[in-house]
């Protein structure tokens, strides 16, 4: 018996974290999935690079901070496939760090739009794709968030402030235990997870870690059970062999 496939769909995934967890996502069996990015170019050419590998992605733009944008990936997707399963919030960004040294000099501005794209974007996706859940009772939200914005690490020396980042994150990370919360009985699965750092171009050449090393959590996490971890923060997993969840 074939088992019934799964759309994938991830955010800010034609580079960086978000075309790993894409590429991983898509060798899997039975998952489509639908790399997203806001220029069509970036995203046609992440398409073509992992068709050059053997590996078939669908395809379609995607401004998380764009309410129509949104709302055209949803409409296309109930059109096209009638369902969503799986979703990664993983489209983020992280302002300079000059820009990021301290709390009494950073722009409100720049918090501002940090907060917009790291937290209320994913609050409007989730809003928009959720039903398409919600219809087939099952879905995985996983929510990219980091280690350095949980409240336990947050008073700790060993990060830089980065105040808008760190705040925004852990704006996220309370946005997943309270989606989970709403969930709570249902086989829709949110959580968050911290892949560490990684050389991507956010994270910098020095990045101990390859995108792919980070990868691997988001893909646990969007293939969970039924009854699988709901509403938890997730550390990467090459860290401890395998996935630990975190304090918040
Ligand atoms: N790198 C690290 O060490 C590290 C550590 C912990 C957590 N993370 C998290 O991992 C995630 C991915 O980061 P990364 O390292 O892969 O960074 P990256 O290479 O800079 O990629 C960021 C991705 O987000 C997309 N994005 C930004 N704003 C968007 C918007 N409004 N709509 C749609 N997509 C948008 C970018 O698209 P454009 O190219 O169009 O800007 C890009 O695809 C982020 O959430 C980040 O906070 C990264």
């Amino acid at each position: 018996m074939s088992v019934p496939q799964k759309i994938a769909l991830v955010t800010g995934s034609h580079k960086g974290l978000g075309y790993a967890i894409a590429r991983k996502l898509a060798q899997q069996d039975n998952i489509q999935v639908v790399v997203t990015s806001r220029k069509e170019q970036d995203g046609l050419t992440a398409q073509q690079r992992l068709a050059a590998e053997g590996i078939q992605v669908a395809y379609h733009t995607l401004d998380v901070n764009d309410d129509s944008s949104v709302q055209q990936l949803t409409t296309w997707a109930q059109q096209t496939y009638g369902r969503v399963d799986i979703l990664v919030n993983n489209a983020g960004v992280n302002p300079s760090q000059p820009e990021e040294a301290s709390l009494l000099t950073v722009q409100l501005e720049t918090m501002l739009s940090t907060f917009s794209t790291n937290v209320l974007a994913v609050a409007r996706i989730t809003q928009a794709l959720l039903p398409l859940m919600q219809t087939h009772n099952y879905g995985r939200i996983v929510n990219v968030s980091t280690e350095m914005a949980s409240l336990t690490t947050l008073g700790s020396d060993y990060y830089p402030l980065s105040p808008s980042y760190r705040l925004s994150k852990l704006g996220l990370n309370g946005l997943t235990v309270l989606l989970a919360k709403e969930l709570q009985g249902t086989n829709i699965l949110v959580n968050a997870y911290s892949p560490g750092w990684m050389k991507t171009d956010m994270g910098g050449s020095d990045a101990p870690f390859t995108a792919d090393e980070g990868a691997e959590t988001a893909l646990y996490l969007a293939t969970l059970p039924e009854h699988g971890a709901q509403g938890k923060f997730f550390a990467e997993m090459r860290k401890f062999g395998g996935p630990i969840a975190l304090q918040w």
